[in-house]
């Protein structure tokens, strides 16, 4: 497959590394490696607390460079003033990120080198979350890291996962690859999807029974979040509507919360009109058609409640045959169990959208709610079974053949693209 979007060559870049205080420290020397690999220089500044986690001889070691550490050492400052190491690089990579190095940047302050470098500089900052869940999930860090990304700050991760403190949750830090794909996208000089503007739904939606009640689905948003991010990273300007999902918003891409079909497809048409559409929210069907106004109550010897159902709009087909703003490309997902190409094929046609990405969701695929996902693309030309891949590796490759499709004095068709 065609990789037009991203150089995976850092040569000649110089990115400035923060190491916050974190167990994830470690993973920051291979960071490091992997960046040299790749011919990236690599400069490093580390925290009081990152330097009880990892030691400056090691970093150095790796770096090849010495390390800065502290704000008010005068051999320091003559050396390489805090403005100068914040200014002679191309990107600065803050990783890990803790929650009070987000804290500190997204409200200014300045008082330690990482700090003030974060502020005085004036180049792009890439930041790769890590901290316990419920830290991750504190509204204070929720709300700081909306700030960050407000200011255009870019974000890697975290992922789910076993902590070292021992839960289980978002929070870990993005894999040292992981960071560098996102490094590679920060730099990315091709952006064959700028100028285009793209619309992607996921998640599920919520349809209330009463006001405490609702009917939804396992959907976790995570193969639409991916798309949106792929999208962006492209260089489309995105719209991400999506259902109530469990995962921040992506980097550098707008974002709309809804939670029923019909508030998903109002968000949908405001967002029109646009160059592509990607439907890969798992709206629900149906809804209640007479939605209770008070909670249902159970009452002893009572008849049990009756829930009526109506049909929910049809985002998908909405959009595939909307009378005056189709988007040029629309592509809609087809879950089934069983005959999947068979019936993708025949939603594609019966919805009116270009592309079916066919996925098997039977319950031992492991698809709902996993990092995995295997698709096939069936288009007007036929049907290309994609190899089982991450769902963030599914959503670049959608974005190449998207790229792809758009490119100039190309054949339009996604086989030509498939490897
Ligand atoms: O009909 P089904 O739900 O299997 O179709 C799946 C495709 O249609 C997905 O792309 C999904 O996002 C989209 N869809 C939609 N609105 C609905 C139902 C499905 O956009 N009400």
């Amino acid at each position: 497959m065609k990789d037009n979007a991203v150089s995976s060559d850092l040569s000649g870049k110089r990115i400035l590394l923060v190491i916050g205080g974190g167990i994830a420290a470690f993973k920051s020397l291979d960071l490091i490696r992997r960046l040299r690999e790749r011919g990236a220089s690599v400069r490093a500044v580390l925290t009081k607390a990152g330097a009880e986690f990892v030691t400056p001889l090691s970093v150095s070691a790796l770096t090849e460079d010495k390390v800065y550490t502290d704000l008010f050492s005068l051999t320091d400052e003559a050396e390489m003033g805090h403005i100068q190491l914040s200014r002679q690089a191309d990107l600065v990579v803050v990783a890990p990120a803790t929650a009070d190095l987000i804290a500190k940047m997204a409200h200014g302050h300045a008082n330690d080198l990482a700090s003030t470098v974060l502020m005085a500089t004036d180049k792009r900052v890439l930041i790769a979350p890590a901290m316990n869940v419920r830290m991750w999930d504190h509204k204070a860090t929720q709300r700081n890291l909306t700030t960050l990304q407000g200011d255009g700050v870019l974000v890697a991760g975290p992922n789910e996962g076993a902590m070292a403190c021992g839960e289980f949750g978002p929070g870990r830090m993005a894999e040292p690859l992981e960071i560098v794909t996102a490094i590679e996208r920060a730099f990315a000089v091709s952006q064959p999807l700028s100028g285009k503007r793209a619309i992607v739904t996921s998640g599920p939606t919520h349809e209330p029974i009463d006001p405490v009640r609702f009917i939804g689905n396992r959907s976790s948003g995570k193969q639409g979040h991916a798309i949106a991010a792929a999208l962006a990273g492209q260089g489309a300007d995105v719209t991400l509507v999506t259902g109530p999902v469990a995962l921040p918003d992506p980097a550098g891409v707008e974002t709309v919360h809804v939670e029923t079909a019909r508030e998903m497809l109002a968000a949908v048409e405001a967002a029109l009109p646009a160059d592509i559409a990607v439907c890969a929210a798992a709206v629900a069907d149906w809804r209640v058609a007479d939605e209770a106004d008070q909670k249902l109550k159970k009452e002893e010897g009572k008849t049990l409640p009756t829930l009526n159902l109506t049909e929910n709009p049809d985002i998908l087909k909405a959009v595939s045959r909307h009378p005056s703003k189709r988007p040029d490309l629309v592509v809609g997902f087809a879950a089934e169990t069983e005959k999947v190409e068979e019936h993708a094929a025949a939603k594609r046609s019966r919805k009116g959208c270009d592309w079916i990405l066919a996925n098997d969701v039977s319950p031992q695929t492991g698809t709902f709610g996993g990092d995995r996902n295997a698709v096939t693309l069936i288009s007007d030309t036929g049907s290309v079974p994609w190899p089982a891949a991450d769902k963030a590796d599914i959503a670049n490759r959608l974005a190449a053949e998207i790229s792809a499709h758009f490119a100039p004095g190309t054949d339009k068709s996604p086989l030509e693209v498939a490897e």
